[in-house]
């Protein structure tokens, strides 16, 4: 048994596999269930007792000495066949990743901007968390009044006099206050109202609200105004027809329907056989309201309109569903591109 082992131990010495396939042939010949070493071992078992010391000793040092010759080979060519090692085929397809689309109510959103830009209106911004003051009270809806039953709004439980703002109307107050006329900015963002969340409804949107305010403005300044907005966001042809309607911060108040970019006005489902589909509230800044933000309402006039985001981008994209909008599906997000 002695000369087998020595036999083995000379032979290790000698091994060179050329692979990392043959390193492990060579290990499963000497080490495997019934490789040489391991048979060794077996036959240790009968061995005589005076020869167990020395005969045991060289048993481990042969087993030591194979698994430390294989693991150095194997390591060996683990790490000259490692893919930093290889030539790079620089003929390979470049692997591709998605890089998102804009939402469509930015789309929408930006395209409103942009079209108000052109004639010199700047964006400004407001807080969603208001006070009661510049969401009501500055724009002529005081505490009992009944207007405020049109918006059903969230208040602040600890303290009744914050709100999630109703509508963007509250940053018209903002800009009064703290610059002086001529005023001609839009304001788009988020607002909140206690709505059951259905196809038509949620209880948040977006609206973008816009204000101008200098001397002698007149509502022929509003109507040319949203006519080149109706054109620019809807098409040349598009014609708009104004409604007198209620707002408590405007006096005189319309609401303006656009003929239904569909049909052409000949009526469809879209515009429920109508030819005209309503977008935005408009109207003549109240002169109190003016008044309310220090601006004097002798010298200055204004009109001010206020949009829901969400109606118009359904109306260019035709998306039946508001509550598309907040799911963040991607496969209806991936839909919309980006041009902007
Ligand atoms: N704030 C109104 C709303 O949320 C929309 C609106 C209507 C804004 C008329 C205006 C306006 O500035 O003049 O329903």
């Amino acid at each position: 048994m002695k000369t087998k082992i020595e036999e083995l131990l000379n032979y290790i010495q000698t091994i060179a596999p050329k692979s990392k396939e043959q390193a492990e042939e060579l290990r499963i010949a000497l080490l495997g269930k019934k490789g040489k070493i391991t048979e060794l071992f077996e036959e240790f078992k009968n061995i005589a007792p005076e020869q167990r010391k020395e005969i045991g000793q060289l048993l481990n040092t042969l087993k030591n000495q194979a698994q430390e010759k294989i693991a150095e080979f194997k390591n060996q060519f683990e790490s000259t066949t490692s893919v930093k090692d290889q030539p790079a085929d620089l003929t390979l397809p470049a692997e591709s990743f998605s890089i998102g689309s804009r939402h469509p109510l930015s789309l929408i959103r930006n395209q409103i901007v942009e079209i108000f830009f052109r004639i010199g209106f700047t964006v400004s911004d407001g807080p969603e968390i208001e006070d009661d003051w510049h969401n009501f009270t500055a724009l002529n809806t005081p505490v009992d009044h009944p207007a405020r039953d049109m918006q059903d709004t969230f208040y602040i439980s600890e303290n009744p006099d914050i709100v999630l703002r109703t509508q963007t109307s509250s940053v018209q107050v903002h800009i009064m206050e703290n610059n002086a006329p001529p005023i001609r900015t839009i304001s788009p963002g988020r607002v909140y109202r206690n709505e059951a969340i259905s196809a038509r409804a949620h209880c948040q949107f977006h609206q973008v609200e816009g204000l101008y305010i200098d001397k002698h403005v007149s509502f022929a300044d509003l109507k040319q105004t949203l006519l080149y907005f109706a054109k620019e966001m809807f098409g040349e042809e598009t014609q708009i027809r104004l409604r007198p309607s209620f707002f408590p911060f405007t006096e005189i108040s319309a609401e303006m329907d656009i003929s239904c970019p569909f049909c052409k006005g000949n009526g469809c489902n879209i515009c429920k056989g109508a030819g005209w589909v309503e977008i935005l509230g408009c109207g003549m800044v109240d002169p109190s309201v003016l008044d309310n933000c220090k601006i004097d309402s002798k010298q200055y006039s204004g009109f001010a309109f206020g949009m829901g985001i969400e109606r118009i981008t359904m109306l260019k994209y035709q998306v039946k569903d508001l509550r598309l909008f907040f799911e963040n599906d991607v496969r209806f997000l991936k839909q919309f591109k980006s041009v902007i």
